[in-house]
């Protein structure tokens, strides 16, 4: 790979910053300094340092950010404020998008990364990852209502696939998902005349949100939690 393109996808510059630095003696390769960003380098075994601090490469970044109300799931947007901005300048570099949606109104678990295939893996209905989402609905939701949303609804056009439901009391509950269509949980409760008035994704496969993160924080997945990406690659 590319000198430049390493440093970029460390996220530690920009490719033209990144540029600089090379030219200007800032990275040994080896403990020798190289000024050419197109220097080939092996990722996996050379020792690359950027003004003398190690630089670890990594191929994919994965992260759970605790999604506060207001942001919308988008790696960039002309007025509204984007999950990627609350992550750090460096890891926006690396560009990481979302890995799937959840409305602007709705929290919780959301997973950034730069595995584009991993994301598609998890995000297919076929591999049927399962998502849990705390809610809350305007009316008392019906035993009846329960067992149509458990079945399937028609959300206009579509029938959602089969899903569990389980009520702490009549407004309040979890819903487990397999698939992810565009406001699927609001539309769903619409389809039993009720309305969503809090919704919060807790889950994503084994993925559980970190309860020591505050709305807004994130972190890093540990290995463990990364496996189920990995497992798109096998
Ligand atoms: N279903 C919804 O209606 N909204 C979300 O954000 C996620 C699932």
């Amino acid at each position: 790979m590319r000198l430049d393109k390493l440093l970029c996808e460390c996220g530690k510059a920009s490719r033209s910053e990144a540029g600089k630095l090379i030219r200007g003696g800032k990275v040994l390769v080896n403990n020798q300094v190289i000024k050419k960003p197109d220097f080939k380098v092996n990722e996996l075994t050379d020792t690359i340092t950027l003004n003398g601090v190690a630089v670890e490469y990594k191929r994919f970044t994965y992260i759970m950010l605790n999604k506060p109300e207001g942001y919308v799931s988008a790696t960039d947007d002309p007025t509204e404020k984007t999950v990627l901005e609350l992550v750090s300048e460096e890891d926006r570099r690396k560009g990481l998008f979302p890995c799937g949606r959840l409305d602007k109104n709705t929290l919780g678990l959301v997973i950034l990364t730069n595995d584009g295939d991993g994301a598609h893996f998890v995000l297919s209905p076929k591999h049927h990852v399962k998502k849990v989402y705390r809610f809350r609905c305007l009316s008392p939701l019906s035993k009846e209502s329960v067992c149509r949303l458990e079945g399937g609804v028609d959300i206009g056009g579509y029938f959602t696939k089969p899903c569990t439901i389980k009520m702490e009391n009549e407004l309040c509950g979890e819903i487990t998902l397999t698939e992810g269509k565009y406001h699927q949980i609001k539309r769903m409760l619409e389809a039993v005349d009720n309305k969503i008035t809090y919704l919060e994704r807790i889950s994503f496969g084994d993925i559980v949100l970190d309860p020591s993160l505050e709305r807004g924080q994130w972190r890093y997945l540990t290995e463990n939690e990364e496996k189920i990406f990995i497992r798109g690659k096998k």
